[in-house]
This record gives structure tokens, sequence and C-alpha cells, in this order.
């Protein structure tokens, strides 16, 4: 197991745990799915396994690595992705490629293969020197991902990947996912489009007021739940488990 979450809780204000004693393992080269309804605490679990945030309680193991004692070198074997992204919107592709290559200790002989590579791979090459803040949403969402994932991590983990993005974007990423996963690569991802947990998770934790109340395959839930559906299941498996 690549990924280890034990018996994690975050509290933010108050008693109420945000996340609620969470713990789920993920194998090596597999992906992972999050899906529950808003604030149910995905991101926020998402954040705390990315080392962006300090769980209240709890343990997480990154490939033998421990959250937060090995911060640095688990930085360095996670990308962290989300759909906000918040590049500098004064900046280029090229010079925020730069800064991060440096930042991640990239070899200088070979940021500019790394960089002609990713920037093809994306279609960015004809926007390098374009200033952000004028790129499309798609072509922001490419650049950041080509830059949170220069450092070729092992494990990737992406906040609702497709969130805003149109189908042709959509489809280059979930292809990028699945490449990555082909190489080995483990994936975390949240999202809320069922069709995307169903055919690009190995398997998926349902998140329910800040408990993984189950986990398995869409096959083996919708199954599970005698349901004609993966979308059917998740209503049944929120309803009984969602309390006022
Ligand atoms: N920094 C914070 N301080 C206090 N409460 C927070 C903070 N961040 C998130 N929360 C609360 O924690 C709960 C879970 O939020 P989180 O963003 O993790 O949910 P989510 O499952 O990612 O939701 P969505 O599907 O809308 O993205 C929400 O009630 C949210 O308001
Ligand atoms: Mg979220």
């Amino acid at each position: 197991m690549i990924i280890e979450v034990v018996n994690v809780c975050k509290r933010y204000v108050g008693d109420k745990l945000t996340v609620d004693n969470v713990s789920f393992s993920v194998d090596r080269g597999t992906i992972y799915g999050l899906l529950g309804p808003n604030g149910a605490g995905k991101t926020t679990l998402m954040q705390m396994i990315a080392t962006l945030l300090k769980p209240t309680s709890g343990n997480i193991y990154i490939d033998g690595l421990q959250a937060p004692r090995d911060t640095l070198e688990i930085h360095r074997k996670i990308g962290f992705l989300t759909t906000e992204v918040k590049l500098d919107p004064i900046s280029t592709p090229n010079r925020l490629y730069d800064f991060f290559s440096e930042l991640y200790d990239i070899p200088k002989n070979e940021i500019k293969e790394r960089r002609e590579r990713d920037f093809e791979r994306f279609g960015i090459t004809p926007f390098a020197d374009k200033r952000i803040v004028d790129l499309s949403t798609g072509m922001k969402q490419k650049v950041s991902i080509a830059i949170s994932l220069m450092h070729e991590p092992p494990v990737i983990i992406f906040d609702e990947p497709t969130n805003g993005l149109d189908i042709l974007t959509s489809k280059m990423v979930t292809d990028y996912l699945l490449e990555l996963k082909s190489q080995g690569r483990t994936i975390i991802l949240s999202t809320h489009i069922f069709s995307l947990a169903e055919s690009l998770c190995d398997e998926i934790g349902i998140l329910v007021d800040g408990r993984l109340v189950t986990s398995g395959s869409a096959k083996k839930l919708t199954e599970q739940t005698g349901s004609a559906n993966f979308e059917e299941a998740f209503f049944k498996i929120y309803s009984e488990n969602h309390k006022e």
C-alpha cells in the first residue's frame, strides 16, 4: 500500500469533526476516488494527505514516509492539483516552469527537454510567453497540471480534476490520468461526476458528513446495494448514512 490513512480526524472549530475517523489505503498504480456531497470533507481530507493541512488526530503514511514528520520528503512524492488554479496572473507558463523547476531541484540540463515534452503534450507551446491572466480556463488548468507534475511524483492528488472544463479538455485530463496510472503512479481524486468515478476509479470511497461510510469498486457498490446503477447506489448509501 503506497498510501495509508489511519483514523484521521479534522476539527476546524468547535466540536464538529469535518473529517471523522477516516481510514483507507490505496494500492500502488491504482486510482482511488472520493465521492460525497458538498461539504462532506473531501477537500479537507485530500489537503491532509497532501500535507497542506495538519490532521487533528490520526496518521497518514505515503510511500513509507509519515506526515507531518516527513513533510519535505512527502512534498517531492506528491503532486497536488485542484481546479481552483491560483497561478500568478501576471506570470507566464515559461516563467512559472522555470520557477518551479528550481523549487523542485530539476537538474538544469533536463529542464528544457521536460518543458518541451510537457508543453507539447498539453498544447501549451503557443501560449508559453502569454500572461496567465489572458489564458482560457482550460489552458490555465493544463499549465497547472504541467507545473504540478513536472517533478514526476509517484502520488497524485487531484481535487475535482474536470471541474469547469469543457468536454475536450476534460477528456484530455482523464486520458492523462489513465496514462499516469499505466505508468504505475497512484492517484486519489474527488469528483461529483458519477460517470467519471465509475470509468476511472479502481476503488471509490463514499464520504458522508466526514465519515467514510463504505468503499469498493462502482460495480461492487452497485451490486451490494441491489441498485440498478451506481448513481442509485450512491443515493441509497447517502440516505442510509446521513444524519440530520
Ligand atoms: N478553513 C476552514 N475553516 C473552517 N471550516 C472549514 C474550513 N475549510 C472547510 N471547512 C468546512 O468543512 C466542511 C468540509 O469542507 P470541504 O471543503 O472539505 O468539503 P468538500 O467535500 O470538499 O465539499 P465540495 O464538494 O463542496 O468541494 C464544510 O462544512 C466547510 O465549510
Ligand atoms: Mg471540495
